[in-house]
């Protein structure tokens, strides 16, 4: 199993026929536990698209995104969240740091809010999907 994969992922902002940019034409992508992958291409070319779709930010025109073999389609807000904060780790362009936080601490206050709902698990627990 992929820990994340997508299938034929397409993004296209704004109403077909007016004035539509398709940033994600169909992408398939499989990465194995354990890989490192850089994203390149030039400005426009749609990564940001690609990783906010990946991290469930943002949701796909068609596609899938797949997490350890869960659509991450059918899981809830709620679930998506906690996928974000115990699954993924985002550093954006723009950094979004919480204003009187550094970057160190940003870090520990999501680890901090993780470890306030529940206790440690021995190792990460499978996500589930509603
Ligand atoms: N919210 C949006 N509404 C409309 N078009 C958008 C939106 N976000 C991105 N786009 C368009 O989608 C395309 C891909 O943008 P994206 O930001 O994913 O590219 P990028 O590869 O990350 O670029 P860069 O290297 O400059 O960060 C671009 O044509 C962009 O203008
Ligand atoms: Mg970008």
């Amino acid at each position: 199993m992929y820990v994340l994969e997508t299938r034929s992922l397409k993004k296209a902002y704004g109403a077909e026929g007016e004035v539509c940019v398709h940033a994600l034409c169909g992408v398939n992508l499989q990465v194995r536990k354990g890989e490192l992958l850089a994203i390149m291409g030039p400005s426009g070319s749609g990564k940001s698209t690609l990783l906010h779709i990946l991290g469930g930010v943002e949701t796909p025109s068609s596609g899938q995104v797949l997490l350890e073999g869960v659509d991450l389609a059918t899981l809830n807000d709620d679930q998506r969240t906690i996928v974000r904060r115990e699954r993924m780790g985002f550093i954006f362009q723009s950094f979004n740091l919480l204003r009187p936080l550094r970057q160190r601490r940003t870090c520990l206050c999501r680890w901090s809010l993780a470890a306030c709902r529940r206790p440690k698990p021995a190792s990460a627990p499978p996500i589930r999907s509603a």
